[in-house]
C-alpha cells in the first residue's frame, strides 16, 4: 500500500503532515473521490473539472490536468488497483503560525491514497434514510474537507438505523450527507438543481445522462420534503454507493418497499456503462 504526499510515495504510517498545516488547523482545503473500475478511472475528466472548480473557489492554484492524470495513473499502477476509490486532498499548506488569513502563499499539501470499492453486480438491497434539517453551510458546491455538519448528520442517521440522512432546507430536499437523491413520482424523476446548495455529484450527472438516453423524464427542480410520503421510488447516487435504492424514510415505507422499476432500470444501465 503506497500513498502520495507532496511528491513522495510512502507507506501510510510514514506519511506525516505538520500540525501547522491549514488543513489541520482550519480544514482549509478540498478533496475529490474518483472510482476505478478494472484498473481504469471512471469519468475522470468530470472529477478533475470539479476538483478544479473547488480549488479555484478557495483560491488555491490548480496543479493542472496533466499533473492529476499522472497522479491517478501512478496511484493505480503502484498499488496494482482493479476496483477502488481514489482519494485526493489539497490543503492550503503549512505556515509558521496560526492566523485565519494566510500570510503569503504557502505551498499546498497534496495527499492521495485509495480505499476498497465493493462493486455490487446485483441490485442493492433497498435501505432506510432519515429526514434531517440541512445544517451545513451555503457553499455545498465546494468539496470542502470541512465536514462537521455532514458527520453530525451521519451520526444521527446511524443512531436511527439509516444508511444516510436525507437533507431538507426551507422545505426542499437538497441531497444526502455524502450522496445526491433522485425521487420518482408518476413516472417523472426529480433531482435537486446543481446550485450552491448541493455538491454536483458526478454519479448524479451520469445517471441524468443515462435517464435521458433511456427516454425517461427528468426534472432538475427542487422537490418538497412534504411530498416524500407520496413517492413511488427514491434512490441515492454517489461514487461509493453508485445507484442505491431507498425503501424507507423515517417510518414511511416507499410504495411497497421494494426496488422500483425506474430505479432498477438505472441500476442496470449504470452497471452496463462501467464497462
Ligand atoms: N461523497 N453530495 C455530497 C455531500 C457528497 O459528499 C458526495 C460524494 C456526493 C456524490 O458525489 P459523487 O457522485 O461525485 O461521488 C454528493 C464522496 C464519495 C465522499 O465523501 O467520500
Amino acid at each position: 500500500d503506497l500513498v502520495y504526499l507532496n511528491g513522495e510515495w510512502l507507506a501510510p504510517e510514514n506519511a506525516k503532515v505538520s500540525v501547522f498545516d491549514r488543513g489541520f488547523l482550519f480544514a482549509d482545503g478540498i478533496y475529490e473521490v474518483i472510482p476505478v473500475y478494472q484498473g481504469r478511472p471512471f469519468l475522470a475528466e468530470h472529477h478533475l473539472a470539479r476538483l478544479h472548480n473547488s480549488l479555484t473557489a478557495i483560491g488555491i492554484v490548480d496543479q493542472g490536468e496533466h499533473f492529476w492524470r499522472a497522479l491517478i495513473n501512478e496511484l493505480i499502477a503502484r498499488n496494482k488497483l482493479s476496483d477502488a476509490l481514489l482519494y485526493f486532498q489539497v490543503t492550503r499548506g503549512a505556515e509558521a503560525k496560526r492566523s485565519h488569513l494566510p500570510e503569503g502563499q504557502p505551498s499546498p499539501t497534496i495527499f492521495a491514497n485509495h480505499s476498497p470499492l465493493s462493486v455490487h453486480w446485483n441490485t442493492p438491497e433497498p435501505a432506510k434514510v432519515v429526514l434531517c434539517d440541512d445544517i451545513r453551510w451555503l457553499r455545498c458546491d465546494i468539496k470542502s474537507i470541512s465536514l462537521l455538519g455532514n458527520i453530525m448528520l451521519k451520526q444521527f442517521a446511524q443512531q436511527h438505523n439509516a444508511i444516510e440522512p436525507i437533507l431538507q432546507r426551507n422545505g426542499y430536499i437538497t441531497e444526502g450527507a455524502s450522496s445526491n437523491y433522485f425521487a420518482v413520482k408518476d413516472g417523472v424523476i426529480y433531482t435537486a438543481p446543481a446550485n450552491h446548495l448541493i455538491l454536483p455529484g458526478i454519479t448524479r450527472m451520469w445517471v441524468l445522462r443515462l435517464a435521458q438516453q433511456l427516454g425517461l423524464t427528468v426534472r432538475e427542480e427542487p422537490f418538497p420534503s412534504a411530498d416524500l410520503a407520496q413517492l413511488d421510488e427514491l434512490f441515492l447516487t454517489s461514487s461509493s454507493r453508485e445507484v442505491q435504492p431507498i425503501a424507507q424514510i423515517d417510518d414511511i415505507i416507499i410504495a411497497d418497499g421494494r426496488c422500483g422499476p425506474i430505479t432498477k432500470q438505472l441500476v442496470e444501465a449504470f452497471h452496463q456503462s462501467k464497462r
